[in-house]
């Protein structure tokens, strides 16, 4: 049953890149070699470039497609009957925003400079590429989260740190001070997931429940006793919760992959679409 619903989960998050056979590849495809074989059997006589009848042909097609794959943005939002006219907008998202790495390129007819026009390109390569990294963050990283969530909740995850905060506490309150000092660092100053780099770069060096942890070695080598008793079982306790941290953390890592790219995706979206006014208000200006 578990597995079944794995299977169930993997195939979806996968479905888009195979929606009906990989029509939208199909037709990207077919696409981008028309648009090829018309820009290389055009008129040689004619310079190349967005000014051609072919040009303006190329340039309307790619402004209309990049105004569509940015409506993507408003259908995510309307709530429809059915996940499948979602995963269907996807994949041709997908496969004719990767075909517009071609029309969008032979439209320019390879003239390239420090100009507003060089800019829409240079923004609509941008959303391109990390519109690619977001399609391998979906095919790959979605498994690891799932593996990683069947062994507990983020909620599970919250709570028993928690409760081992609540464990640490108790146990703390036989000791003087000074060795209550190293639990306090643990209690108040460790940060589950700290800035967005870090939980990008997985760089919790600096955790306070780490620190807390070395802190208490030497103390814990020197005790005796009754003393020594309690210092285990702290020592037990904060080793215990560095392991709920790591895996607390491993999620957050994964989640923090899974939304980085549409950080960059999503804002350049914007910034192409106001390129783009430029450019064809430009051209048009120029007139
Ligand atoms: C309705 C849509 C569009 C129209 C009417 C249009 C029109 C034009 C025209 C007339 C030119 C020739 C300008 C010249 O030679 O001085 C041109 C060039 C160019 N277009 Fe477009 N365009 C459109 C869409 C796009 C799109 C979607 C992009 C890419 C995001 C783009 C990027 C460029 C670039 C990089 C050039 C080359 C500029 C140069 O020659 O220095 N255009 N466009
Ligand atoms: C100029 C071309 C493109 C534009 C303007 C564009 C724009 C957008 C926008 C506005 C969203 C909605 C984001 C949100 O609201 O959460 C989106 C989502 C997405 N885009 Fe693009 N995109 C483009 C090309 C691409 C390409 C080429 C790919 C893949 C190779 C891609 C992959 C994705 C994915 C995977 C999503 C998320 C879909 C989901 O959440 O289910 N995009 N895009």
């Amino acid at each position: 049953m578990a597995g079944q619903t794995q299977r169930r989960k993997r195939a979806t998050h996968e479905g888009f890149l195979r929606h009906r056979g990989f029509l939208f590849l199909k037709i990207g495809t077919v696409l981008c070699v028309g648009v090829t074989a018309a820009y290389l059997f055009q008129d040689q006589r004619l310079p190349r470039g967005g000014g051609t009848l072919l040009g303006y042909g190329l340039g309307t097609a790619g402004a209309l497609l990049i105004v569509w794959l940015a409506l993507l943005g408003v259908r995510k939002r309307a709530v429809t009957n059915g996940y499948y006219s979602l995963k269907a907008w996807v994949s041709a998202h997908v496969y004719l925003g990767l075909a517009l790495i071609v029309i969008g390129t032979l439209h320019t007819g390879f003239h390239f400079g420090w100009n507003v026009h060089t800019l829409a390109y240079g923004l609509m390569m941008l959303v391109i590429t990390s519109g690619a990294v977001g399609v391998w963050a979906y095919a790959t990283l979605p498994k690891t989260l799932s593996d990683n969530r069947a062994e507990a909740t983020r909620k599970q995850m919250l709570a028993r740190i928690r409760s081992l905060d609540e464990a640490l506490l108790d146990a703390a309150q036989p000791l003087p001070r000074i060795d209550a000092e190293i639990v306090r660092l643990s209690l108040e100053k460790t940060e589950i997931a700290g800035g967005y780099w870090q939980r990008v770069m997985q760089n919790w060096d600096n955790c306070a429940n780490k620190a807390a942890i070395a802190q208490l070695q030497p103390v814990l080598a020197g005790a005796t006793g009754q003393q020594a008793a309690v210092l285990r079982r702290v020592d037990a306790l904060m080793r215990d919760k560095a392991d709920a941290l790591a895996q607390a953390r491993k999620q957050i890592h994964i989640t923090a992959l899974l939304e980085g790219w549409l950080f960059v995706h999503v804002p350049s979206t914007f910034a192409l679409l106001a390129a783009l006014v430029a450019h064809i208000v430009s051209v048009f200006l120029y007139w």
